[in-house]
């Protein structure tokens, strides 16, 4: 058996991440395994203030490239203070979001261009790609659907919904271009079923 792995969760917004990741974790941890959970942006304090910054609904003026700099330069601080350290240990890293959220969000959501978002991580990253990623599979209109009740809409999550589909259609093509990393997810399912799928895929890779 291997001793550590890097796994993340990526989907749109509305497709149940944190729900799922959570339960996956609980369930992990019940199971006897060495995990830990945690997200992007933030999992740390420095990365928990720049997400308040990139996320404020207030913050308008915000530059695409200065948010695709902020995101990388919180995954940069988090990696340092909490994953590498965890992985060093030998554990299970659960994350909520990693580098494919920004090729999505800031590549093609904002329009930046997927590779010159890689290359802006590259310099965070240095090297620490995760060992899978579960995509939760979901149409931008059912996210958007999913998150209408929510009391508190983001910066991003008040986006438009031409900007969710270009989201989407981002998400679809990261499939395609790391296919032997990715493992991809129904998330029309209900929580229970999609959470049980992500444990049953992530069991056949750690044994
Ligand atoms: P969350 O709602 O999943 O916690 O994520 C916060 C928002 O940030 C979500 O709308 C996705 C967005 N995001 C990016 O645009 N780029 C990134 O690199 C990350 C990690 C998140």
């Amino acid at each position: 058996m291997r001793k550590s792995w890097f796994i993340t969760f990526e989907g749109p917004d509305g497709s149940g991440k944190t729900t799922v990741s959570t339960m996956v974790y609980e369930r992990l941890l019940r199971d006897g395994f060495d995990v830990i959970l945690t997200r992007e942006p933030g999992g740390i304090d420095i990365a928990e203030q720049i997400r308040k910054v990139i996320l404020d609904p207030a913050n308008t003026a915000m530059d695409d490239r200065t948010e695709a700099l902020l995101y990388a330069a919180s995954r940069r601080q988090h990696l340092v203070e909490k994953v590498f350290p965890a992985l060093k240990d030998g554990k299970i890293v659960l994350c909520d979001r990693f580098l494919d959220s920004s090729l999505a969000y800031q590549g093609a959501g904002r329009g930046l261009g997927m590779d010159e978002v890689l290359k802006i991580n590259q310099f965070a990253i240095d090297q620490c790609m995760p060992d899978k990623t579960l995509y939760l599979d979901l149409d931008a209109e059912t996210g958007l659907n999913r998150i209408q009740s929510r009391s508190f809409k983001d910066r991003l999550d008040q986006e438009s919904i031409d900007f969710h589909y270009r989201v989407v259609n981002g998400y679809k093509e990261i499939v395609e271009r790391f296919k032997e990393r990715m493992i991809v997810i129904d998330a029309s399912q209900c929580a229970e079923k999609v959470a049980e799928d992500a444990y049953q895929k992530i069991l056949e890779m750690i044994q």
